[in-house]
């Protein structure tokens, strides 16, 4: 049971991620990263070798894992790119979305600062361009959704865009963010399976296990 996942290198992202204005202000969100430590800790106990790229939080690094600390997404691309190649992606992170489109060395002042139309970039999209990798496409590449209606649906049409595997979908009604339980409906290819609420640390167990099912 132990060494399921033995020689096979899984590469995890988690938490947020933070995207500077000035030194003092970010753009962030509020994404424990408790799944994705959960779910590393989970695969390196089934002994794989495990990379978490992690953004910032409040968690103690896990043991049996090489974690690589990161602040902006582009960082977090950079990281995982450079852990490449890998046997499995799994794409926890809440990224976010955008970012300002400079950031300033020298704090920003009420009064010389337009925070009321502060100019925003798209940030890479860090499972799709795996997912899409060239080279080194991890041969099952999971991606994340949150979502609090239409889950099937929504996830499905999630997992052909991002051109990933499978997709874990939350259903965030509840509360997932921070929270220590997850609802989880899990889309593949060919199915959808919905799992029981459960502490994250269970959903990770099984999503590990299910990984080792798909690469036996
Ligand atoms: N993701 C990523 N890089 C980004 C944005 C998202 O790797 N720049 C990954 C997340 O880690 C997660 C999945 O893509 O695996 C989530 O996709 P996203 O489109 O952000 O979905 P939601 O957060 O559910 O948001 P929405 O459906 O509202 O777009």
């Amino acid at each position: 049971m132990a060494d399921l996942l033995a020689g096979r290198h899984i590469l995890v992202t988690a938490g947020p991620t933070r995207e500077p204005i000035d030194p003092v202000r970010y753009i962030s969100n509020h994404s424990s990263g408790k799944q994705g430590y959960a779910i590393a800790a989970a695969c390196a106990a089934l002994g794989a070798r495990v990379t978490l790229v992690a953004g910032p939080t409040a968690l103690d690094d896990p043991s049996g894992v090489t974690i690589i600390h990161v602040e902006t997404a582009r960082d977090m691309l950079a990281a995982v790119e450079g852990a490449l190649p890998a046997d499995v992606f799994i794409a926890v992170a809440a990224v976010a979305d955008w970012r300002p489109a400079e950031s300033s060395d020298r704090k920003l002042k009420l009064d010389k600062a337009a925070f009321s139309s502060l100019p925003l970039v798209e940030n890479p999209d860090i499972l799709k361009t795996i997912a899409a990798h060239h080279d080194s496409r991890p041969g099952l590449v999971i991606g994340f959704a949150a979502e609090t209606h239409d889950v099937d649906a929504l996830a499905r049409a999630k997992r052909d865009r991002k051109g990933c595997d499978w997709i874990v979908a939350n259903d965030v009604s509840g509360d997932v963010m921070g929270g220590s339980d997850n609802a989880v409906l899990l889309v593949t290819k060919d199915a959808s399976e919905h799992w029981a609420r459960a502490p994250k640390t269970e959903v990770a167990e099984k999503l590990a296990s299910r990984i080792a099912s798909a690469l036996a």
